[in-house]
């Protein structure tokens, strides 16, 4: 495998171009619109003013406004549109919808829509909430910067030492943890496919849906590609498995990355076992990368591989940290031999549960919500409060139990519990 041309890439922080909202006195659009007459109309109103301008495909400065067409499922709108929202300080969504019915409004009221356009669409009434929208964005003078969510990595060392695992629980306890911030799990590993699985969730889209063509790639796209688990997590399959033709293109990952960074504050990524071209773009914009392993030889033999072409690619040693999982009381002393051969201290020992791992994958409930009080649910718990991304909000740290306690009375529906 060639090392050359990966370098790490400083992507968080500082007031890079694209983390301006305005450029120009110019607020940015994003249509979001399926029907192309309605998408002409608006277009049309937004180009006849002075202060807007539509997003094309090149733009990467903040997008200040978003105008949405209802879904065929209104749910997933109303969802995604929270997360819009919240993602930019003083970002507004309109939408626009044949459907009129008091629900709907009253939903789109609470998911925190602005303006709504019925169909079809009067266009006086477009320009008056235009007109107004900018008038509210001139006055206010705090600095809209972009979010940039944090990419955390997770990669095994070897197949099947408990990537997926991690991933689950680790994302399932950062959205338990904050409930305010939102989550997005991505599965990159195009050999596994596990990861709707261990969440018992019915997934119709993934990554490769977007990943062969970006000229597609928007929030319109984004939002039917998710799934949403029933803690908050929504997921993104990887949709290619070792059965399956075709790779995911190397290129397609930054912008992706980027695209889930500007509207989730965790992004994390199940970067299977292999180190290919596309699970190197991901690290190089990880924030954390997390290696697990286990204390098997052959794993800790690839795992040292693996550690020292991180480390000879560029990579800065102090986002990695090493896990070892399946981890017996009995080892204590394979494990610090094992961390000497590897030069790094591991961040966290996962003690070994066949049980309690065997029933959470049967179920489609991870660990940290099927037997919160084992001691491999209490090592997850610990790994999402040692990130430091707990909720600062005192009423939602206290939250945590009813939490966990909403979402183990609302499992258990599972059809893979079935077929065990
Ligand atoms: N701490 C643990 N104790 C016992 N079993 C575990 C533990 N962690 C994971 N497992 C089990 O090990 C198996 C593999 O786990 P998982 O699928 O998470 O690994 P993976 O590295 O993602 O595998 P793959 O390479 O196939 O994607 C699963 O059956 C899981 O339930
Ligand atoms: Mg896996």
């Amino acid at each position: 495998m060639s090392q050359d041309g990966w370098k790490p890439v400083r992507i968080h922080g500082g007031t890079s171009e694209r983390s301006k909202g305005a450029s120009g006195g110019q607020f940015l659009v994003d249509l979001v619109i399926h029907s192309a007459e309605v998408k002409k109309a608006l277009q049309g109103v937004i180009d006849a003013h002075p202060n807007l301008r539509v997003k094309d495909l090149n733009d990467s400065a903040v997008v200040q406004l978003v105008i949405l067409e209802l879904d065929e499922d209104p749910t997933e709108s109303f969802s995604f549109i929270e997360t819009v929202v919240q993602a930019v300080d003083g970002r507004e969504v309109f939408l626009t919808s044949p459907r009129t019915d008091s629900k709907v409004l009253l939903e789109a009221l609470r998911a925190g829509v602005k303006e709504f356009f019925p169909q079809p669409i009067q266009l006086n009434d477009v320009e008056v909430a235009l007109g107004k929208f900018v008038t509210r964005c001139q006055q206010d003078t705090k600095d809209h910067t972009k979010k940039v969510g944090n990419i955390l990595c997770v990669l095994g060392g070897r197949g099947g030492v408990g990537t997926t695992s991690v991933v689950v629980n680790l994302g399932l306890g950062l959205q338990i943890a904050s409930p305010s911030k939102s989550v997005v799990l991505v599965e990159l590993n195009q050999q596994g496919g596990d990861l709707a699985i261990f969440l018992d969730v019915q997934s119709n889209h993934s990554l490769r849906d977007i990943g062969s063509d970006l000229s597609r790639l928007d929030l319109a796209l984004l939002t039917r590609v998710l799934s949403k688990h029933s803690s908050g997590v929504q997921i993104l399959p990887s949709g290619y498995d070792d059965l399956s033709s075709g790779r995911l293109p190397p290129d397609s990952v930054e912008p992706i990355l980027e695209l889930l960074q500007s509207v989730f504050d965790h992004v994390v990524i199940d970067c299977g076992h292999v180190l290919d071209l596309p699970t190197k773009k991901a690290l190089d914009m990880a924030s954390k990368i997390m290696v697990i392993s286990t204390l098997i030889v052959p794993v800790v033999h690839r795992t040292k591989k693996i550690l020292g072409l991180l480390r000879n690619s560029g990579i800065d040693e102090k986002k990695i940290r090493v896990v070892f999982n399946r981890y017996s009381s009995e080892e204590q002393e394979v494990l610090r031999e094992t961390e000497d051969t590897l030069k790094i201290d591991s961040s966290f020992v996962i003690p070994n549960d066949y049980v309690t791992a065997r029933d959470s994958v049967n179920t489609g409930t991870p660990m940290i919500v099927s037997a919160p009080r084992t001691a491999i649910a209490k090592v997850f718990h610990d790994m999402v409060m040692a990130m430091g991304f707990r909720s600062q909000d005192k009423k939602e740290q206290a939250n945590w139990m009813g939490r966990l306690r909403g979402l183990m009375n609302g499992r258990g529906s599972s059809k893979h519990a079935q077929v065990s």
